[in-house]
């Protein structure tokens, strides 16, 4: 559930109709709903209520401080993949204790960073990335304290892009050689086992694959534990899908059931890594029609937002929900359009052969589930700005990001000197 509904015949988030903050901030922009972050943290914190848990936000999904604040302040942790982003999580007030680094290429220079900040554990996802953290541990005199991420080859039934979890990917350590990585690990002074970690793909749709991977994860911890490693932490990883259309995703407490059913008794400090779910649905993307042009065989509505600004349907071909700002008449007459951005890319279309009610130029649309992996995966391809963020709070908007217009990128390019 979210907050952006018709009010008085018009979009609004929350209590703030869209149409005022366009008319005040300009088009494109992404808009957040405050309630909607926090009501999507809750759900999931409740689903989990019966077990020892902490959920760190996976702050890729998206990472502006104002909303990565919002979590905090609900007690949330987060899950970083750089030194940005721990810069980021700090910054907005996220515990050292409650941060955990993820990533499969982690340099010298970010594994002190996190080392330096005294973070709760670094995961480790190779053995070469395991040797270069002991050595800058050693070198700084602290010991690192550390999660193995296992790939359990299992596959998550997700686009071949975002699953993580198959022994093809490059995520993890074979759960297959755990054991002889962290029987070496043992001998190394300056790395402490903190436990085990795991994240198999994004977006997924049904349980039975988290299902597989947790019984796998389950096996390893007691093969392990057998041998004398304690392993008091466990790291799921994110991955719950969230609907972009119609269709149902499994809920949070039904996820929530799979994990304690097969981990629940293990007395282990469980660790979750949600970021879609939590700000998925928790945004939009407010864009104005340029044009309408008729071609010869679509009609097509040319937006000012572009995939510069939310990829995921050139990237992924996901399907995100395009609604007018203004609430159409029951009744209203629908019209077959392809929905595109100006770029010069035949991939940069947003819906094809979508039955809209009638637009004109200047009406605004809003494209919808843009809260995670918009913003953050943003470019500035055909020298188009960086778009501004806005978040609402009941019937208030803060501008949480300013725009980046191509004038200021430009300032940073410099003409060679053999030119002058
Ligand atoms: N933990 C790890 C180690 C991850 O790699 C990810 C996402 C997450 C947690 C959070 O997953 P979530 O709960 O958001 O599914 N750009 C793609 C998604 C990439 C996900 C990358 N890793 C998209 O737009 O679909």
């Amino acid at each position: 559930m979210d907050h952006f509904d018709y009010k008085n015949g018009a979009l609004a988030a929350e209590d703030m109709p869209i149409s005022d903050i366009a008319e005040a901030v300009g088009t494109p922009f992404y808009c957040y709903s405050t309630a909607t972050i926090e009501r999507h943290y809750r759900v999931f914190a409740e689903a989990l209520a019966g077990l020892s848990a902490t959920i760190c936000y996976a702050v890729k999904a998206n990472s502006n401080i104002a909303v990565i604040k919002t979590l905090a302040d609900l007690g949330a942790g987060a899950d970083v993949v750089s030194s940005g982003e721990l810069t980021r999580a700090l910054k907005a007030g996220v515990p050292a204790d409650k941060i955990v680094f993820s990533g499969v290429g982690k340099t010298r220079d970010e594994l002190a960073h996190a080392l330096q900040e005294n973070i709760l554990q670094i995961n480790i996802e190779s053995e070469p990335e395991l040797q270069a953290l002991n050595e800058v541990a050693g070198s700084m005199g602290v010991t690192a304290p550390v999660a193995f991420r296992i790939n359990p080859d299992i596959d998550a039934h997700t686009h071949d892009k975002i699953s993580t979890g198959r022994s093809e990917d490059k995520f993890g350590i074979e759960w297959t050689r755990i054991h002889d990585v962290i029987t070496r690990a043992s001998d190394l002074a300056n790395i402490e086992i903190a436990g085990l970690a795991m994240h198999i793909g994004s977006q997924l749709t049904e349980l039975e694959p988290f299902r597989q991977a947790f019984i796998r994860l389950r096996d390893v911890v007691a093969i392990l534990r057998a041998d004398g490693h304690n392993l008091p932490r466990l790291d799921l990883g994110g991955g719950l899908g969230i609907p972009y259309d119609a269709a149902a995703t499994p809920s949070p407490a039904d996820y929530g059931k799979v994990v304690t059913e097969v981990l629940g008794d293990l007395e282990a400090e469980l660790l979750f890594e949600p970021g879609r779910l939590i700000v998925g649905n928790a945004g939009i993307l407010v864009t104005r029609i340029v044009y309408v042009k008729e071609g010869a065989t679509r009609r097509f509505l040319i937006l000012d937002a572009a995939m510069n600004d939310l990829v995921r349907p050139s990237l992924y071909e996901a399907k995100h929900d395009i609604v007018p700002v203004s609430e159409p008449n029951s009744g209203a007459n629908l019209e077959r359009v392809d929905v595109v951005g100006p770029v010069c890319e035949t991939g940069d279309t947003f819906a094809t052969e979508l039955d809209l009610p009638s637009a004109e130029a200047g009406d605004l649309l809003a494209i919808r589930s843009a809260g995670a992996y918009g913003a953050v995966m943003a470019s500035t391809y055909n020298s188009r700005a960086l778009i501004p963020e806005v978040m609402v709070n009941g019937n208030a908007y803060s501008i949480i990001r300013e725009r980046i217009d191509p004038d200021t990128l430009i300032n940073y390019e410099n003409l060679p000197n053999w030119d002058s």
